[in-house]
């Protein structure tokens, strides 16, 4: 399966960290913040991977990642003009995956550990964790019933449940036809929960269960949090 790693967006939560780089460049601890999620992919099994950026910083990204071989994986790269949303980010995505089913990872995402089983029977699978309501406030909120996602919700003032839908899918080739009828949420953005939204209306959304730490590293907190859990990993390895 094909991969695609999500480093696009203005990374305003993390100004003015941000103010003169990408925050996919930013340390997370002792390396830049895009080297976990690359290795996810690469744990998952993916190699050929697709990185979305902005222009203002692709060219930081090249230099420090080149064409991925010494990191054991093989890149290419496109220009995310404006920072229209995750799934805007993911409608280019559409000529690279070739008809083919995708994982697709947010830059910020960082898994620790593994997951509990493999993707689902389904067309689209998400990554839940369970997260206090703080967390699942600025969040996806998932809510499921069986084997399946039944609900998704994106950033919800009252969760309907304390899973979280963290920044790691799989999509079959159909996700491409759905962010086409996509309109921006309230924030301005086209947003990855309509995307997962689609599929859940027709019962077509499973999902796997996060095994242990994950952080999204998009807030100055969760940024130092994500850089001190490596570091006492370190001290205990
Ligand atoms: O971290 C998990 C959460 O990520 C999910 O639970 C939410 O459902 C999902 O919407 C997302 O929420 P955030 O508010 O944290 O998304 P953020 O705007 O931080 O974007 C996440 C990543 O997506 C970011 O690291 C870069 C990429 N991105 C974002 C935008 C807005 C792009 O590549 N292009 C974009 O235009």
């Amino acid at each position: 399966m094909k991969g695609i790693l999500l480093a696009g967006g203005n990374g305003t939560r993390l100004a003015p960290l941000t103010a003169v780089t990408n925050k996919h460049l930013l340390p997370v601890y002792d390396r830049p913040m895009v080297l976990y999620p690359l290795q996810t992919l690469k744990d998952a099994g993916i190699d050929d991977i697709l990185i979305i950026t902005g222009s203002a910083h692709i060219g930081r990204f090249i230099e420090f990642l080149g064409d991925g071989s010494k990191f054991g994986v093989r890149l290419t790269y496109r220009v995310q003009q404006e920072a229209s949303g995750i799934s805007g980010a993911l409608a280019l995505c559409e000529t690279f995956a070739q008809g083919e089913p995708v994982s697709v990872i947010l830059g910020d995402n960082i898994f620790f550990s593994g997951f509990r089983g493999m993707p689902s029977k389904y067309g689209c699978t998400v990554y839940l964790t369970e997260a206090d309501e703080a967390t699942v406030r600025r969040s996806g909120c998932a809510e499921i019933e069986g084997d399946r996602v039944i609900g998704i919700e994106e950033k919800p003032q009252a969760p309907k449940s304390n899973l979280v839908a963290t920044g790691f899918y799989h999509f079959s080739a159909e996700a491409f036809e759905i962010v086409k009828t996509l309109v921006p949420s309230g924030r301005g953005e086209l947003e990855i929960t309509d995307v997962i939204g689609a599929y859940v209306a027709k019962g077509d959304c499973g999902f796997v269960m996060v095994d242990g730490a994950w952080y999204d590293a998009g807030t100055f907190d969760s940024l130092l949090e994500a850089s001190n859990y490596v570091k006492s990993e370190a001290k205990n390895a």
